[in-house]
């Protein structure tokens, strides 16, 4: 086994920054990639258990149902790169048949991903892992890869829905850049459906979302002193369907100021903090940003009652 961990996690500094940066724009907004600190990690694996979170249970049945079809695709020993690998749950579902040569995590919370990688390699024990600490939203920063040049990225949770359509299609060109010509993605992308299912899936019966989203303030009142009172924050989750995305929020109930180093901000009553978008596509949406990415479609996989979807793609840079 080898684990090496590369640490390029957001400093204090940067997080700061990008805080600051969010509750001076209008209206303010706080980027979701702040919600997975050790305590949202843990919040957003137990909303993957709930009934109403389908997202993550469909994509499992998906990938349980089709490694082997995978595999065949990718074909054996190729680098196996994970931008955002959690807790490493889903790539389980595919080492086995696909026998990467390397399987490369990539996670923007150290305890989380240390954790992770150490229980795969326990688990997995002709296993050659290289675990990156870092945010893959800077996936040109990384350093010393592997020289492998037969390489497939795994980016499943549907996590692309995060950014904005044009982002995501610039975040696809640097996967593509990162695995190279002939190289492979397999991402995972939720699908249109009812706002009714949707609306569920965001707003679960126990409250684990709602926690989720709060964390976020909680986070920061921890790493930069701020002193935002949760009490007066509401977690809100809707599905927006002429943007084609869930939005979730944190409205201000009680008005209050906070600081934030040396700047004070107020907070209005029934002012929202944007937190998190997270876009829905059908397939052939989703295919139009994979070749604006410069990817081929090779494949699709989904479910039956088509909540979810599962892509093959390649790059062929000739
Ligand atoms: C892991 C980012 C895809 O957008 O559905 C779950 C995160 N947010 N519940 C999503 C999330 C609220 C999730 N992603």
């Amino acid at each position: 086994m080898n684990v090496q961990i590369y640490d390029a996690h957001p400093t204090p500094a940067s997080l700061h920054q990008e805080v600051l940066r969010g509750l001076q724009s209008s209206p303010k907004a706080i980027a979701p990639k702040f919600f997975y600190d050790a305590r949202g990690s843990q919040l957003f694996d137990a909303i993957c258990e709930t009934p109403e979170y389908y997202p993550t249970r469909i994509e499992k049945q998906i990938l349980r149902r089709y490694a082997g079809e995978i595999s065949e695709i990718v074909g054996e020993g190729c680098l196996l790169i994970e931008p955002g690998s959690g807790s490493c749950q889903k790539v389980r579902l595919l080492l086995q048949d696909l026998k990467p040569s390397i399987y490369m995590p990539m996670e923007i919370c150290h305890d989380h991903l240390l954790k992770a990688a150490q229980a795969l390699v326990n688990e997995y024990d002709w296993l050659e892992l290289s675990a990156v600490c870092a945010d893959f939203t800077q996936l040109n920063k990384i350093p010393d890869m592997p020289d492998e040049p037969h390489r497939l990225a795994f980016f499943p949770g549907s996590t692309i829905g995060n950014f904005e359509p044009s982002q995501a299609v610039n975040f696809m060109r640097s996967i593509a850049r990162l695995v190279g010509n002939q190289g492979g993605l397999l991402i995972g992308v939720d699908m249109k459906k009812p706002a009714k299912v949707l609306n569920a899936a965001y707003n679960d019966a126990q409250g684990l979302t709602a926690d989720f989203n709060l964390n976020l303030l909680g986070r920061i009142n921890r790493e930069l002193n701020t002193d935002f009172n949760l009490e007066n924050f509401k977690h809100k989750a809707f599905y927006n369907e002429s943007e084609g995305r869930v939005e979730m929020h944190l409205v201000c109930e009680r008005g209050h100021e906070v600081t934030l180093g040396e700047e004070s901000f107020v907070l209005t009553n029934g002012e929202h903090i944007h937190t998190e978008n997270s876009y829905k596509y059908s397939i052939d949406e989703f295919h139009e940003l994979a070749r604006m990415a410069g990817f081929d479609v090779e494949r699709v996989w989904t479910d039956d009652e088509h909540l979810f979807s599962v892509h093959y793609l390649q790059n062929y840079d000739a």
